[in-house]
């Protein structure tokens, strides 16, 4: 299995690590009535996800030989915005769901309001720390920053996405829609990640489609996986509930396909990706093993 690529474990280590780390010191709980939710976002935030999204992010920026530092502090400004979304996914009115990451939802685990509003303050809290100078002194890659997380955020991203979704259990979806809203849903802050990156690597906008196109492939297959261990996973590996699409009567790709065409589609689009770093050498190898990971994994 792909975690166990040398390269791809250090990777997951390093940056798990880090990302808690970072967590940790941005936010400390203040000696007032707002402690509370302080522990609330600190509860979802600590510890437990994979962090994909800032892995993909320091992954790419490491090509370019940028400061790590720099990257671990835009990696925990896209893994809010993902924890985020999370917390507002799992609330009763949208997935309603009661476990994640292992534990309880934020909203059975505290209450409701605090998850909406530790939600609200983990997305505002991402663009705090991006537009700070301790993150990157120059301006102009800062706003380039903002504008990228921005983007693939809102309704033209990831909230889009989500909205899509709750559409997807009544609506009958084609494929190129449902393929529309995964790419919302989920590709948009994968590709966020990357592009990211490659803004601190001071890569011009010209340079970066082959990134682009490896971000685009890889964001589908992971979605692919995600429904995929949705409809066949073991939900003590995931963390998380499982067969929850297929009972909301939700269109996926694995509806739509099948599970063997679903997983055929995934893999197709890992190698397509992986092609899309032909030119690069070693220094690619932890997005390449990053790409493969993606649909092995199986939380
Ligand atoms: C799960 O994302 C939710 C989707 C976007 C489909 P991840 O698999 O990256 O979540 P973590 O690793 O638990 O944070
Ligand atoms: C959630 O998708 C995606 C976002 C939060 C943007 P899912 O609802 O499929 O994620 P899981 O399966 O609960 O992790
Ligand atoms: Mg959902
Ligand atoms: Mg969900
Ligand atoms: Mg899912």
């Amino acid at each position: 299995m792909a975690k166990t690529d040398p390269v791809l474990a250090e990777g997951l280590k390093q940056i798990q690590r880090d990302i808690d780390s970072a967590f940790d010191a941005l936010l400390p709980v203040p000696a007032d009535p707002r402690a509370r939710l302080y522990e609330a976002m600190r509860y979802a935030t600590i510890g437990g996800g994979k962090r994909l999204r800032p892995l993909l992010l320091s992954a790419t920026a490491a090509m370019y030989g940028v400061d790590r530092a720099a990257a671990v502090r835009a990696g925990a400004a896209i893994e809010a915005v993902h924890v985020s979304s999370l917390i507002h996914d799992d609330l009763p009115c949208m997935d309603d769901d009661a476990l994640r990451h292992g534990k309880p939802t934020l909203h059975l685990a505290y209450d409701e309001a605090m998850a909406v509003l530790a939600g609200d303050a983990l997305l505002t809290f991402a663009f705090e720390v991006l537009s700070d100078p301790a993150t990157i002194t120059d301006p102009f890659t800062r706003i380039d920053l903002v504008q990228a997380l921005s983007g693939a955020s809102g309704a033209a991203g990831m909230v889009g996405g989500q909205m899509m979704d709750i559409a997807a259990e009544t609506a009958s979806f084609d494929l190129p829609t449902v393929t529309r809203l995964q790419q919302l849903k989920t590709g948009a802050l994968l590709g966020a990640a990357v592009e990211m990156g490659a803004i601190l690597g001071k890569v011009p906008p010209e340079g970066r489609a082959h990134l682009r196109g490896y971000a685009r492939d890889i964001g589908l297959a992971f979605q692919i996986a995600d429904d995929l261990l949705d409809h066949e996973g073991d939900e003590a590996a995931a963390g998380k509930a499982l067969r929850k699409d297929a009972e909301a009567g939700k269109e996926t790709f694995v509806s739509l396909l099948g599970p063997e065409r679903a997983r055929e589609q995934a893999k197709f689009l890992v190698e397509q990706a992986v092609n899309h770093l032909a030119n690069h050498g070693a220094e690619a190898d932890l997005l390449r093993a990053l790409a493969r990971y993606i649909i092995e994994r199986d939380h």
